[in-house]
């Protein structure tokens, strides 16, 4: 597979982007956002959506130069309109607003709408966590990108709905759950079709309802169907996650008629230093992760990792070893880039 630093990704990326018509500041954001998906092991929101988020471009989808506009507001939430824009632009200038009045208030919510993908979620609770906040963010596809089951059904109808929450932690870095409320991500099925590797079993079911490991039968046609994870508790938060960011965003739940693939989502930002004490806040969370790391392990088990730490260990090796990208995957970036009269100059 060939390998890149993360220097040429996000430089590669951005030149794509610029090609097909995208300012420089949402070009390097968006590149930048996607290589570091990479660097934190989730290749699934990468540069392989570099590709795709181009043919939206071609297509119309993305609006360039959109500005976020408030909707309405109070001292302590406010509803977001991303007009259609890069999700990424969009998702850092939303955290922004939440960070701003957090900082203000104690505790604060956004609801944001019509937001192209916002790639890896975990990168916002991030950026709060950066500033000594937590962050609860729910995620919805816009009402479209059904892909999911519920509990005990076998046809989409939940997007893969995902929840990410950071706890800043100064010792050792934040706390950051960051996943799918699905058994596994979709773009990962993508990658395991593409690598021809078996799907974890539990995972997906074919058109017929059949538990499968083959990504294809997920595709189809026709298409299969991936199961939530963790049996009714994934299929739960899925649910509420729908809801409480389509539902109260006004971009819509997962429905029938969803017809625009993109982002909503409702974040909610809290200022850990007003509510509790920054200090009395670190000494209570290192306590808890200290404790749980006490644990016994499984056999065969290394190590118990807490939730940002896989991801933090994966940049640092990345960061040293390089950024390996399927043969296939950077044989689509570099079509997609002379389809704009491009190429790379990383090969
Ligand atoms: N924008 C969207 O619409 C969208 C939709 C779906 C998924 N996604 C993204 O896809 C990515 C992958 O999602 P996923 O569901 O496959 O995630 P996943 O199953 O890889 O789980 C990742 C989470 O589990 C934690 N984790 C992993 N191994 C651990 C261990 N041994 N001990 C403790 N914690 C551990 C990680 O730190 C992280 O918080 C995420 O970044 C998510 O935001 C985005």
């Amino acid at each position: 597979m060939p390998t890149f630093t993360a220097v040429q990704l996000k430089q590669s990326g951005q030149e794509v982007f610029q090609a097909a018509g995208a300012s420089p500041e949402e070009a390097r954001i968006v590149a930048d956002s996607l290589v570091e998906a990479n660097l934190a092991g989730h290749d699934s929101h990468g540069v392989m959506r570099i590709p795709e988020y181009v043919e939206a471009m071609e297509k119309g989808l993305v609006v360039l130069g959109a500005k976020l506009q408030i909707v309405l507001e109070s001292e302590s939430f406010a509803v977001l309109d991303g007009g259609w824009g890069f999700g990424q632009v969009m998702g850092q200038q939303a955290m922004a607003i939440a960070i701003d009045k957090a900082a203000r208030v104690g505790v604060a919510t956004i609801f944001a709408r019509n937001c192209c993908h916002i790639g890896r979620v975990g990168e916002y609770p991030e950026i709060a966590a950066a500033r000594g906040m937590a962050c609860v963010m729910f995620v919805n596809a816009h009402g479209a990108g059904k892909l999911v089951a519920p509990w005990g059904g076998l046809d989409r109808r939940l997007s893969a709905n995902p929840i990410a929450i950071g706890v800043p932690l100064a010792s050792g870095g934040p706390i950051i759950v960051d996943i799918s409320t699905c058994a596994i991500a979709e773009g990962k099925l993508r990658n395991m079709m593409t690598a021809g590797a078996a799907v974890p079993p539990g995972s997906i079911v074919d058109a017929e309802g059949k538990p499968s490991t083959i990504a294809a039968d997920f595709y189809g046609p026709p298409p299969g169907a991936l199961l939530p994870f963790g049996g009714h508790k994934g299929f739960a938060l899925g649910l509420a996650a729908d809801l409480l960011s389509g539902g109260l965003s006004g971009a819509g739940c997962s429905r029938p008629d969803g017809e625009r693939l993109g982002n909503s989502f409702t974040a909610v930002v809290i200022d850990v230093a007003r509510v509790r004490g920054a200090e009395a806040f670190e000494q209570e969370a290192r306590k808890l992760v200290e404790y749980v790391k006490s644990s016994r392990r499984a056999p065969g088990v290394e190590e118990i990792l807490v939730p940002g730490e896989p991801e933090k260990r994966e940049r640092e090796r990345r960061s040293r070893e390089g950024i390996a990208v399927h043969a296939a995957t950077w044989q689509r970036i570099v079509d997609t880039a002379q389809r704009h009269g491009l190429k790379l100059q990383v090969q």
